[in-house]
């Protein structure tokens, strides 16, 4: 991404706040997985959306008309006996030449400075309740300037969260973001496809997961969430990241996993037979999963609103499992009861982007928001049929399915940046036949 998109960003931001505001993004911070231990470092997603800086213990402050410079980077000095552990980091003069910070400061001077940057400004764009420990600095910064308040010094009137501009921003996608987002959706429709012929009765779960991972790693990307590979009863789990079973044969394997590239994510969802063959059974709710996600992807054009995806889903869903004889009444009823939510219980989709449930109001003022070019959202339909369920045939059991993909709005309506992978029974059946 280049550095003028991210300053084209905070420029349209600072437009929005007005003169005499300030933003403050603190980055995410480093956390512990064991003892001294880390997970992998991912910065905040707000914080990189506005300047692509990827150290932790890093705090943007945009200052709209500063006269010193309106874009200031709070990071981590320079440390050559650190950087012999952790390596090279981007430092003050990296903050100013590579990032366009205006100014740059160390991260420890930000008791001193940021009262100084606060002083004079209205309103304090700054999301609270997210760094409990960040909320309380920024407190205690305003409060010193109150203190000083008699000799003249002007404390901020307000405080206002980011999250309506910045998020309204992020929901809409420019197209540097697609390009992005197009080549996080190829790597992981390669990893599901690597992942279909790897799978065969006797494997264990993370074997087939290692495919997944092993193929985002080699394209330079990683999982943008930790993936999701559930056969037989595990493919009943929404949520389910064990992954630790034997697949057996004649059960299916549901696999949800995306790869995220450059911070942007896809989120693709397959179910397939473990052995290559749907059963009868197994096919039946495979094929009403893929006409009901075909009948969503159908509504997402400008114009529609977020929820007609989801109200075309149900309706397919439980007209077939009225059909299938898995319910039982008139299909409206169960819709308006809400019956069918014994089998389908989660929604249709989310807004897509830097986080894999991405930002972005799904109502605007109490009405279902309507859909419009560059927003990015998963159709991501299911059934799911656990072991034991009261009236419902054993044949049916431990049968869970969701097909989920990616799609974009566009002018004249959407396009699935996900639609290179197989999808129905058929196209599923030959690929996992196809020679290694
Ligand atoms: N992978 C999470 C989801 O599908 O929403
Ligand atoms: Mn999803
Ligand atoms: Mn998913």
């Amino acid at each position: 991404m280049k550095t003028s998109e991210f300053a084209r960003r905070r420029r349209q931001l600072m437009r929005m706040m007005g003169n005499d505001s300030i933003a403050i993004l603190p980055a995410a911070p480093e956390r512990l997985r064991n003892r001294d231990v880390e997970y992998p470092y991912r910065q905040d997603s707000d914080l990189h959306y506005l300047t692509g800086f990827p150290e932790p213990e890093a705090v943007a402050v945009l200052a709209p008309g500063r006269r010193h410079g309106e874009f200031v980077l709070f990071c981590r000095p320079r440390d050559p006996e650190r950087e012999v552990w952790t390596g090279p980091r981007v430092g003050q003069e990296g903050a100013v030449s590579e990032f366009g910070a205006d100014d740059s400061f160390p991260i420890d001077d930000l008791d001193d400075i940021l009262p100084g940057l606060l002083e004079g400004r209205e309103r304090v764009f700054y999301t609270m309740g997210r760094r409990p420990d960040f909320d309380r600095r920024l407190i205690a910064w305003v409060n010193r300037i109150r203190e000083n308040a008699r000799s003249g010094a002007h404390p901020p009137g307000e405080f206002v969260s980011l999250d309506p501009l910045l998020h309204e921003m992020r929901l809409f996608k420019s197209p540097a973001e697609l390009r992005l987002m197009r080549a996080a959706a190829r790597v992981s429709m390669e990893a599901h496809r690597r992942a279909m012929r790897r799978c065969r009765p006797g494997a264990a779960e993370y074997e087939v997961e290692a495919e997944l991972i092993a193929h985002f790693r080699r394209n330079g990307a990683e999982a943008a969430y930790p993936p999701i590979v559930g056969g037989g009863a595990n493919s009943c789990v929404l949520h389910y990241t064990r992954n630790d079973a034997l697949l057996r044969d004649g059960d299916l394997l549901l696999i949800d996993a995306g790869a995220e590239v450059g911070c942007y994510a896809a989120d693709i969802t397959r179910t397939f037979p473990v052995n290559g063959r749907f059963s009868p059974q197994q096919r039946a709710i495979h094929d009403l999963v893929v006409k009901a996600q075909k009948a969503a992807i159908a509504k997402v054009r400008p114009g529609n609103h977020w929820n007609d995806a989801h109200q075309a889903a149900v309706r397919v869903l439980t007209e077939g499992l009225v059909r299938l004889g898995l319910l039982k009444g008139r299909p409206a009823q169960l819709i308006k009861s809400g019956a069918y939510r014994r089998f389908y219980m989660h929604r249709t989709g989310h807004w897509l982007g830097l986080d894999v449930h991405d930002v972005g109001d799904y109502k605007v003022e109490g009405r279902w928001r309507l859909l419009e070019p560059g927003m990015v959202l998963t159709v991501e339909p299911g059934l799911y049929i656990p072991a034991g369920s009261k009236g419902v045939a054993r044949k049916w059991w431990n049968i869970g399915v969701r097909i989920e993909d990616d799609v974009l709005v566009t002018r004249d309506g959407h396009e699935v940046l996900t639609d290179g992978l197989v999808r129905s029974a058929e196209e599923i059946e030959a690929w996992m036949a196809g020679a290694d």
